[in-house]
């Protein structure tokens, strides 16, 4: 078996392994980047993922990977490229149709075709029309199908081979083919479907965890102007058999629940009522939370007749990882830093990078014992060692850090 993995990135670079290690196959991955491609043959890893380092080396020195940056002949192919959205929260699979027109001129007879990538409803059809208007002589000789991919990352290397997975073929042959291909080294459990279900299943996933952090978001806010603290109210409904609420925070981000959700709504604008309205709740507690602080400033100078020190703590869109994208936190930061700068002393903290091309970062110790304020954006390990209850100091915690407040 040889396949072709295509976008050599957080998810087709460890996939491209472990089906390389674990799968016996063999493998091409490509990547319009030389840098990916020049890394990944000399054995290095260009993305941060624990276990995997050991896991490259051992499939290129094999010579059971290799990486090109343009597609070689295979069996099979997989699209693993970005499916951002445009500005306007327009989904943008042009990478999508770039990465399939790539690889249309070594489609053959028995070819299996997968597409990896989140996509919107009905991008798996798309591609197929394009391959079969280019090459209509391999209508119902191909494979098509949609694999979601939905590994934790920081958890890769187990979860690519133990997680289930979701196997939507374009019709059931190709399911089944798809399926073949995965039980190569998938331990969990494959489950067939057809492909708009598949496409519609990893978006409804992270949809979920969005409208569900959205409530707590939303109930953060209420119980603010009711006087509760929420973190002792959700954990006392917590006790209740049947209700699991989440945990509030300063908002929504990373790449995927705060960007999936807009690939049903923009497709489905009059009925995706709760799940655009779970955006504009998570999106506003970022605007809330920057509020809030922006008002501890104002009170503060008024207070004592000078600008006080505030520590932003954490910037990754979630605890004790290096990710940045689509952070609420980021934005947080920016917009306080940008509209407040003569009214404060901004220090940012964020332990888990060494730099930032926007901030100058202050180590976590030295900017707690500065601050006035302390703002709790992110829920980083080494930020629940410092004093709860310290003197002098405002506390701000918008993640539970310290169980107070918001
Ligand atoms: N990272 C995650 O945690 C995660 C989880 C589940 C699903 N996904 C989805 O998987 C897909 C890939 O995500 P990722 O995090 O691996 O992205 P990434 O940005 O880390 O990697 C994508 C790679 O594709 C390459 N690329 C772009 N266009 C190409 C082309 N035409 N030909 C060859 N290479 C090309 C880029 O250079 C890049 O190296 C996205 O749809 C994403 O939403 C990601």
């Amino acid at each position: 078996m040889r396949a072709c993995f295509v976008g050599l990135g957080y998810i087709g670079l460890p996939t491209a392994i472990i089906a390389a290690t674990e799968g016996n196959v063999e493998v091409t991955g490509v990547d319009i980047d030389p840098r990916v491609v020049e890394m990944t043959n000399s054995g290095k890893l260009h993305i941060v993922e624990p276990g995997m380092a050991e896991k490259l080396r051992e499939a290129v020195g094999s010579g059971k990977l290799k990486a090109f940056t343009s597609p070689r002949q295979a069996d099979a192919f997989f699209i693993v490229v970005p499916t951002p959205f445009k500005g306007n929260h327009l989904p943008d699979i042009s990478y999508v149709e770039a990465a399939t027109r790539s690889v249309i001129p070594f489609l053959r007879e028995g070819s299996l075709f997968i597409i990896e990538s989140t996509s919107p409803v009905g991008t798996t059809e798309k591609m197929a029309d394009i391959i079969f208007s280019l090459r209509p002589e391999l209508k119902g000789k191909i494979h098509i199908a949609y694999c979601p991919e939905r590994v934790l990352p920081g958890n890769v290397a187990y979860e690519l081979v133990h997680n289930d997975r979701v196997i939507g073929g374009l019709d059931p042959e190709s399911a089944e083919a798809a399926a073949a291909f995965y039980a190569r080294f998938v331990k969990g459990q494959l489950h067939r479907t057809n492909a708009r279900t598949a496409e519609m299943c990893k978006l409804t996933e992270n949809s979920s965890r969005d409208v569900q952090i959205a409530f707590a978001n939303e109930l953060s806010v209420i119980c603010d102007k009711a006087g509760i603290n929420v973190w002792e109210l959700i954990s006392l409904a917590n006790r209740h058999p049947r209700v699991n609420i989440l945990r509030p925070g300063c908002g929504v981000g990373g790449h995927c629940i705060a960007v999936d959700p807009y690939f049903i709504s923009s497709s489905y604008p009059g009925e995706a009522r709760i799940i655009a309205l779970a955006r504009e709740v998570n999106n506003g507690k970022a605007r809330w939370s920057a509020d809030r602080v922006a008002a501890a400033i104002l009170k503060f100078e008024a207070g004592h007749h000078r600008a006080p020190v505030v520590a932003l703590m954490g910037l990754a869109f979630k605890p004790d990882i290096d990710d940045l994208r689509e952070s609420p936190a980021m934005e947080i930061a920016r917009s306080l830093t940008a509209d407040y700068a003569g009214k404060a002393e901004f220090l940012i903290v964020e332990p888990n990078i060494e730099s930032h091309p926007q901030f100058t970062l202050t180590p976590c110790g030295e900017a707690f014992s500065r601050a006035d304020i302390v703002v709790y954006l992110t829920g980083h390990t080494p930020f629940r060692q410092l004093p709860a209850n310290p003197e002098n100091k405002q506390i701000i915690d918008f993640c539970g850090i310290t169980s107070q407040f918001v």
